[in-house]
């Protein structure tokens, strides 16, 4: 992509061999002879495929309904629902993208528990059914714009062990599931399922265990009320990160878990709504250091004698925090650059990267 606009991009195949960096080299000499150093942004729509390749081997169960905030350009969608995926959608922007490229209806949850009105009656008059909530004011809201909405009721889970936490904001107690389900009752809505996500970039699996047995536990207060709930989601936290084996770890603890809580005679359908699994490793940054400066730290005197070495190099860059870097924004994100120097100008490549 150029200029670093999702609308802008062009598609290649790469031939002969040629690998991402051959390719990232040709378009910064490209860029160098027409006096240029703009950063561009270069996707491996392979790699997309390959990750969905690992999901459906190590999750087989879990249907994914890929999280299109995460990456709303044109090429990854298209690749997704060509895949089969379903999407996650949370405005009426990304339902309007996603039924643009032709993805199917049926295969959205609008997974937001807080929706401004128009945007349900969207939804409604565009057969997205499926939707979440958390909390009474949505119900009434979602009753008077959208009564035949097939609901998932998004419950808070233990999100301390992810690096985005998300439960602060979202998801209803536990202790608030039968005066919500009641709620949905008098109001004639038609609840279908739980959801929960524990957090983005979770570093723990034992987070999934603990959120699956949370929604087992709504499950069986719905049960005892009258609900046939057939619909588990397990939201998005997986890392996506190509030199990690914690997916192959997160996968064994969901899979035993499912097992335990919900087995596959339970009738329950799966679904999970990944963000950064698929996109985090396919986008690589290619942005040039434009200027640089030696600059001195602050050391205490003895420090000076016994490091005499307290200068550093501080280099900037011609894309930042408020461009392709507002991840970096985020506490746990850790931004792993390679420096790579070319004739005119010296680039910086960046897988962007997290812990
Ligand atoms: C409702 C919902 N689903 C899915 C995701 C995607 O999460 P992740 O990228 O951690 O997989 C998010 C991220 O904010 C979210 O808010």
């Amino acid at each position: 992509m150029s200029g670093l606009s999702p609308e802008c991009f062009d598609i290649g195949i790469l031939n002969d061999g040629r690998t991402i960096p051959d390719f990232i080299d040709d378009k910064i000499n490209e860029l160098s002879l027409k006096d240029s150093e703009e950063p561009f942004i270069v996707a491996s729509l392979d790699s997309l495929y390959m990750k969905h390749l690992k999901w459906v081997t190590k999750l087989p169960r879990v249907k994914p309904f890929y999280a299109v905030k995460c990456n709303s350009t044109p090429p990854v969608l298209k690749m997704l629902r060509a895949l089969g995926m379903g999407f996650d959608c949370a405005s009426k922007g990304e339902i309007k993208l996603a039924l643009s490229i032709g993805m199917n209806p049926d295969k959205m949850i609008y997974a937001h528990t807080i929706k401004p009105p128009s945007h349900i009656r969207y939804a409604c008059t565009h057969g997205v059914n499926m939707m979440t909530f958390d909390n009474e004011d949505e119900l009434q809201k979602i009753s008077l714009n959208h009564a035949k909405a097939k609901l998932v009721l998004r419950i808070a889970v233990d999100d301390s062990k992810s690096g985005r936490r998300l439960n602060l904001k979202f998801g209803a107690r536990l202790e608030t599931v039968d005066k919500l389900l009641e709620r949905a009752k008098e109001l004639s809505l038609e609840v279908i399922g739980v959801s929960f996500h524990v957090g983005s970039m979770c570093f723990d699996s034992l987070a999934f265990k603990q959120a699956i047995a949370d929604a087992r536990h709504a499950f069986d207060i719905a049960n005892l009320m009258g609900f046939q709930l057939s619909v588990l989601d397990i939201g998005g936290g997986y890392c996506g990160r190509d030199d990690s084996n914690k997916f192959d770890e997160f996968s064994e603890v969901i899979n035993a878990a499912l097992e335990e809580y919900f087995p596959p005679d339970s009738g329950v359908k799966v679904i999970a709504e990944p963000g950064q699994y698929y996109v985090e490793s396919s986008f690589t940054l290619v942005m040039s250091v434009v200027g640089k400066k030696t600059i001195t730290d602050d050391v205490d005197e003895q420090d000076d004698v016994e490091n005499k070495c307290n200068k550093r190099m501080m280099y900037y860059m011609n894309d930042g925090v408020y461009g392709s870097l507002r991840a970096c924004l985020y506490p746990n994100f850790k931004f792993e650059p390679h420096l790579k120097r070319v004739n005119i100008s010296p680039f910086v490549h960046s897988n962007m990267q997290q812990l």
